[in-house]
């Protein structure tokens, strides 16, 4: 079955073509309508999403060397996300499938980030494992028992860990040089040239009772802190970057050891946009290794929001028999499918 993905929940415009091989298409178009803005401006972001969808398929297809009627499905988020912008891809998906009579799926935005680890690269991973995903609005830990069989191990209960790295970019000046929203490359790239150890700052272990939570918005005020204290004066933006991020991996690598030893996977995906860091892949891949257990990380492009995963995700479901009917909606904020308790 060859599916049709498409993805416009945040600022990426993005739409692929995928059956049972490798991805044949991934077309993924960045919004710069918000660089003035500091931020995603929603308005602007349905608004450049009506824009360019239709050309970003008919790219996708191209890519892939196919046409509308080699497609047999479309997928397409519907949630979590901003619902105006999701709210055009969705109904670009319904158009689609209504008049070349093609199978519909709507697919959870996270679950599509579950699917990613399983792209490219032909290494097939398979569940049991446990996936830690951290992106711009999402940080969990999430036992993947079987495809559409998940268990939360726990989250964030303030910022998620891409959102830290995106306000404390900010903080430290390095998104105004910088055509830029997000801003966890960037922060990353700062790093690079700074000393992790020169800023002592928190790693804050939160946890409700048995689960495996996250806090970062504490280590986000240590920082704002150890910036308004110095006044000019302070440390090196460069060391004041590679220190929150050594706190931020120090703090995603410890859960994810502990989850492991929860459940006794033997697999770790390591999925979302904040997956990309370099630092985070690396250590990751130590702490696991030590303990004789795979770590699976997508390449960077399908880290960060793409319609690979969505058609992946989609292609699961579809091949199971489900089907959306004509009431699919936007939904900002979805329950994952599958959750067992
Ligand atoms: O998954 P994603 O593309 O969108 C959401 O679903 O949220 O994740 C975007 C987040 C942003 O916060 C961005 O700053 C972060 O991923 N990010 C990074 C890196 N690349 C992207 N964070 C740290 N290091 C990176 N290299
Ligand atoms: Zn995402």
């Amino acid at each position: 079955m060859t599916v049709l993905g498409l993805e416009t929940s945040c600022d990426e415009t993005s739409a692929a073509v995928l059956d049972g091989g490798p991805v044949r298409s991934n077309v993924v178009l960045s919004q710069q309508d918000h660089a003035a803005y500091g931020g995603v401006v929603p308005e602007l972001a349905s608004r450049a999403h009506l824009r360019t969808l239709g050309p970003v398929v008919e790219q996708a297809l191209r890519e892939a060397g196919a046409g509308l009627d080699d497609i047999q499905a479309v997928a397409v988020t519907f949630g979590p996300g901003l619902v105006g912008s999701l709210l055009v891809g969705v109904n670009f998906a319904k158009g689609l499938a209504w008049s070349r009579r093609l199978a519909l799926i709507g697919v959870h935005h996270l679950e599509g980030h579950l699917f990613s680890a399983r792209l490219g690269g032909g290494h097939g991973l398979e569940p049991p494992f446990v996936a830690l995903l951290v992106s711009g609005g999402h940080t969990e830990l999430i036992h993947v028992e079987a495809y559409g069989a998940y268990r939360y191990l726990g989250r964030t209960l303030d910022d998620a860990a891409g959102e830290a790295f995106d306000k404390v970019a900010r903080l430290l000046g390095l998104l105004s040089t910088s055509s830029a929203v997000h801003g966890g490359r960037v922060l990353a790239e700062a790093a690079e040239g700074g000393d992790p150890e020169a800023v002592e700052l928190p790693r804050s272990r939160p946890g409700r009772e048995g689960l495996l939570d996250f806090s970062f918005s504490g280590l986000k005020t240590a920082v704002r802190r150890r910036v308004v204290a110095g006044g000019g004066a302070g440390p090196r933006v460069e060391d004041l970057a590679a220190s929150f991020q050594e706190a931020v991996v120090d703090v995603l690598a410890g859960r994810a050891r502990e989850a492991v030893e929860r459940t006794a996977v033997e697999r770790v995906a390591l999925v979302g946009g904040v997956a990309a860091n370099r630092r985070l892949r690396e250590r990751l891949r130590e702490t696991l290794g030590r303990l004789g257990v795979a770590l699976f990380v997508p390449e960077p492009v399908l880290c960060t929001d793409n319609a690979a995963m969505i058609a992946a995700a989609g292609r699961f479901r579809l091949l199971r028999g489900e089907r959306s009917d004509w009431r699919l909606d936007a939904c900002p904020r979805p329950p994952l499918p599958g959750l067992v308790p």
